[in-house]
């Protein structure tokens, strides 16, 4: 097995993106304190099916320094055994129910499943420690009616603090015990939120087969902006109920973590990529921030917005900017870190400026904007310099695009040759608005 999975940690440097890239993030990460860098959340499946994928994407980590906190379920293998054991998990009323010779077999699975993941590190060098027990203190609920099923009342963070600092990898079984020592079972949720609230970690991944959140086209969501989206996932026919439960879940977790935290679902494969790049490989998923549209400038702070503007293009914005356009839509996230400046030009709407302010790269945030964006007009042209970064992403987001000699004009949502024609005009014969900073010319 090791050798597959050896392969696997070359895959995922492979690749990545660029050194800058990734060296910026391994800094970010490893500049929060040890523990506090992420909590990789484990379901039972990816632990039964894809043991080699998971240990490699934890060994990549190791490899570069960093020691996550792996939390890990077990649920279909329990399942499984508990059947093979002919024990009965619910009660009379349908609900889970857990026997004496119910947690006795948990206890052992959980343990056993422990080993498996401790043992694929270990395997790949990676020193990791197993913590089937010690970190989830439970009461139970009602011993009569569900048996030894509790509710999480303290973390216990020794263990875990422990083993940080010795840079092992701690691996946590979801099981609790009561205060004298009786093992209960948890629900996984709610001890991967409880762990989340004790450590206060700056990444939560959950670490699925599935790569990330899919849309109606069954397309990888790159962002979620809980703020702007939740109810919108919750209320859509298409979004899968595993999906919903995990948007749940992480919205839960976000409201008792720091705001920078933010919640990653990733696959073992994916994930290196997640992480290591600004444009991620899987969903992100942040507590984030309503977007405004306003009409007209009524209501900006002006000059804030001028500020994003020049830091986004690392450019400075003509003085006379916003007296002299005439503006159809502007699209502001409320902490002003992304914009999207819209006018109407032929009858159509323009894309006059779309900024995102270099820290909040990576953030989401610009994913969520054009989300919005393309929602609210059918119709839509821009153009760019040839020699933009972003031009890949615009490609992505245009089913159209002509390219001149200093310009790409792109668009989606038109289809008569004559409109084309005349908003491709239109976009080459703008003047420009944005000059290089005195530093940079002189
Ligand atoms: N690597 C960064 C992070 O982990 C950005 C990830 C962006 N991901 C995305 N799916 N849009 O915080």
């Amino acid at each position: 097995m090791s050798d597959r999975a050896e392969d696997l940690i070359v895959k995922l440097l492979r690749n990545l993106g660029s050194k800058k890239e990734v060296d910026q993030y391994l800094k970010l990460f490893a500049e929060v304190d040890g523990r506090r860098f992420a909590v990789i959340k484990v379901s039972g499946g990816v632990v039964r099916d894809e043991l080699d994928a998971l240990a490699s994407s934890i060994a990549f980590l190791d490899r570069v320094g960093l020691t996550p906190v792996v939390l890990h379920g077990a649920g279909p293998q329990l399942t499984a055994a508990l059947e093979e054991a002919g024990v009965s998990r619910t009660n009379d009323e349908g609900e889970r129910r857990v026997t004496d010779r119910g947690i006795e077999i948990a206890r052992k699975v959980y343990q056993r499943e422990n080993l498996r993941i401790v043992d694929a590190l270990e395997s790949l060098d990676v020193d990791a420690r197993p913590v089937p027990t010690g970190v989830f203190e439970a009461d139970l609920i009602d011993r009569r009616k569900v048996g030894f099923v509790g509710h999480v009342t303290k973390v216990h963070l020794d263990l875990i603090d422990s083993s940080v600092r010795g840079e092992q990898i701690p691996v946590i079984a979801s099981l609790g015990e009561t205060s004298t020592g009786q093992t209960v079972a948890v629900n996984a949720d709610e001890a991967a939120r409880e762990l989340a609230k004790a450590l206060q970690p700056f990444k939560v991944v959950f670490l699925s087969p599935h790569d990330g959140l899919r849309d109606e086209h069954g397309e990888i969501r790159s962002a979620v902006n809980l703020a702007e989206d939740y109810d919108e996932l919750m209320a859509a026919p298409w979004l899968t109920s595993g999906m919903k439960k995990k948007l749940e879940e992480a919205k839960a977790m976000l409201e008792v973590l720091p705001r920078s935290s933010s919640v990653a679902v990733a696959s073992p494969e994916n994930l290196a990529r997640e992480l290591f790049t600004h444009k991620g490989a899987g969903t992100l998923i942040r507590l984030g921030e309503r977007i405004r549209c306003f009409e007209t400038l009524e209501g900006i702070d002006v000059e804030r917005l001028r500020g994003l503007l020049e830091d986004g293009f690392g450019k400075r914005l003509f003085l006379d900017y916003f007296e002299k356009k005439q503006f159809f839509r502007i699209y502001l996230a409320d902490s002003y870190r992304a914009t999207a400046i819209l006018t109407l030009e032929e009858g159509v709407p323009y894309l006059d400026k779309f900024a995102v302010t270099k820290d909040a790269q990576g953030d989401g945030i610009g994913a969520s904007l054009w989300q919005r964006l393309a929602a609210e007009n059918d119709k839509l042209f821009w153009r760019a310099r040839v020699d933009n970064e972003v031009n890949p992403w615009y490609f992505a987001r245009s089913t159209g695009s002509y390219r001149s000699e200093r310009w790409i004009v792109f668009w989606y949502g038109l289809t008569a040759f004559d409109e084309i024609e005349r908003c491709v005009r239109s976009a080459l014969e703008m003047p420009a608005s944005l000059k290089a900073k005195p530093e940079a010319s002189s």
